[in-house]
């Protein structure tokens, strides 16, 4: 019996949120036991009770956000299976470039922190603007196009 599977992200803007959302849709449409945690908001969460650990976090000039950051590099995700997702800008919208994003702001710190992904993927986010990163924010609380998410999680049903 597939184990629980702990969905942990960080979002600013709500894009990494709502995707978190349709992968936990998805997985639970499947069947599958979903907690889902917004890093940002949540204490410490006790990651002994998952086998399985989806990993998402919002960028910024290259960058994942401080909590999804430190998660992927604590060490209790040793011996877990992991999953890895971002929202992002423009390069992950042109299907040829989204491997650009996987490699730039996935595998990139994965390989840094020494995390092993069963399976990644780079999401669009809200596109930023002059005046949105001037003002830090891009969304207020537009929807994001989840149908790709929606997908990848029921993906994930068949390797976590
Ligand atoms: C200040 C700022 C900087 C950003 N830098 C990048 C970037 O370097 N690369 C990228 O692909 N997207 C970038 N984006 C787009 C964000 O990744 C996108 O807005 C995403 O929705 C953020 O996730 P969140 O809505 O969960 O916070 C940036 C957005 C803002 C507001």
């Amino acid at each position: 019996m597939p184990g629980r599977i702990l969905i942990a992200y960080a979002s600013r803007t709500n894009a990494t949120a709502q995707h978190a959302g349709a992968i936990a849709g998805s997985l639970r449409g499947l069947g599958r036991e979903i907690d889902i945690v917004d890093l940002r908001k949540s204490g410490k969460t006790d990651l002994r009770d998952y086998d399985s650990i989806v990993v998402g976090s919002g960028v910024r000039f290259g960058r994942w956000y401080g909590p999804a950051k430190k998660l992927l590099k604590s060490k209790a995700l040793a011996g877990k299976k992991i999953a890895i997702f971002v929202a992002c800008g423009m390069l992950a919208d042109d299907p040829k470039k989204s491997g650009e994003a996987v490699k730039n702001y996935i595998d990139f710190f994965a390989e840094k922190y020494g995390v092993k992904a069963i399976s990644t993927r780079a999401f669009v986010g809200f596109m930023p603007d002059g005046k949105s990163i001037k003002l830090g924010s891009a969304s207020g609380s537009r929807p994001v196009d989840t149908a790709r998410s929606e997908v990848w999680g029921r993906e994930l049903a068949e390797v976590l």
